[in-house]
């Protein structure tokens, strides 16, 4: 099975959001085959569960939020926990490398995090990935190792099996340039082989997405990719064509 995500990023309000997720539904068509993940924005997402269920199609899509906070209650001003979301959601991306650059968040944090959302039952989106310096001093893959070591040091086995990892490697997002795939597949080996040794038997099964400037034209080499689960997608995402075509393309 694949999964699609689209992360919505803060783009679109809450009506164009609802209108965005109708266009979906009509051009759209989620299988056994294919899991769709919609993650608007945290005002979006009631208002898009609202319309999903108007439409009849809330079997068909999953919803995601795109951030959590850790603790699961208390006086956090602007935050939002897992917990706060558990009957909303089903998924929640966390540490995204726009919240790491943006708003300073560590992988300590973020391991917090992950831990929060699967303690909510929600399955996390654990993204990795370098920047391009890391990249040109051909770091690329101990940066994503110690990311995994500290993102996954405060889950068990049994719930890495049921946290996906997105390989989004930093220079590839929003920019239009995307990873070769030889190269994605490479690293989704070091990302299946650090959660071995981490969690034994159970990493190797984890479910690996790429991200990174995917649309309809580039998607389908990703998608052939044994060792690839699906894809997260950004900007191609908020327009239901190309969100539509790249579905397509994962059956
Ligand atoms: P992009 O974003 O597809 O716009 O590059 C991907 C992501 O941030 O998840």
């Amino acid at each position: 099975m694949k999964t699609i995500i689209g992360n919505w990023k803060m783009h679109l309000n809450t009506s164009e959001s609802s209108l965005l997720v109708s266009r979906i539904v009509d051009h759209t068509k989620p299988t056994d085959s294919v899991e769709v993940v919609l993650c608007p924005s945290a005002q979006a997402i009631y208002p898009v569960k609202k319309e999903l269920d108007s439409l009849k199609a809330t079997s068909k899509f999953r919803l995601g939020i795109q951030n959590v906070y850790f603790v699961d209650e208390g006086a956090y001003t602007g935050e939002i926990s897992a917990e706060q979301v558990k009957d909303l959601v089903d998924y929640a991306i966390v540490g995204h490398s726009e919240r790491r650059i943006h708003f300073g968040e560590r992988d300590e944090e973020i391991a917090k995090k992950v831990s929060a959302c699967l303690r909510a039952s929600i399955t996390p989106v654990l993204c990795v990935g370098e920047r391009l310096d890391d990249r040109h001093e051909g770091h690329s893959e101990q940066v994503v190792r110690d990311q995994l070591n500290v993102d996954l040091s405060e889950i068990t086995a049994a719930e890495a099996g049921k946290t996906l990892i997105a390989y989004e490697p930093i220079w590839a997002i929003g920019t239009g340039e995307f990873a070769d795939p030889e190269e994605v597949k490479k690293m989704a080996d070091v990302i299946k082989e650090t959660c071995e040794d981490l969690f034994d038997k159970t990493g190797k099964d984890v479910s690996v997405l790429y991200g990174g400037s995917v649309d309809g034209d580039n998607a389908k080499p990703y998608l052939d990719l044994d060792n690839i689960d699906g894809l997260l997608v950004g900007g191609s995402s908020v327009n239901y064509e190309q969100f539509s075509k790249i579905v397509e393309l994962a059956h």
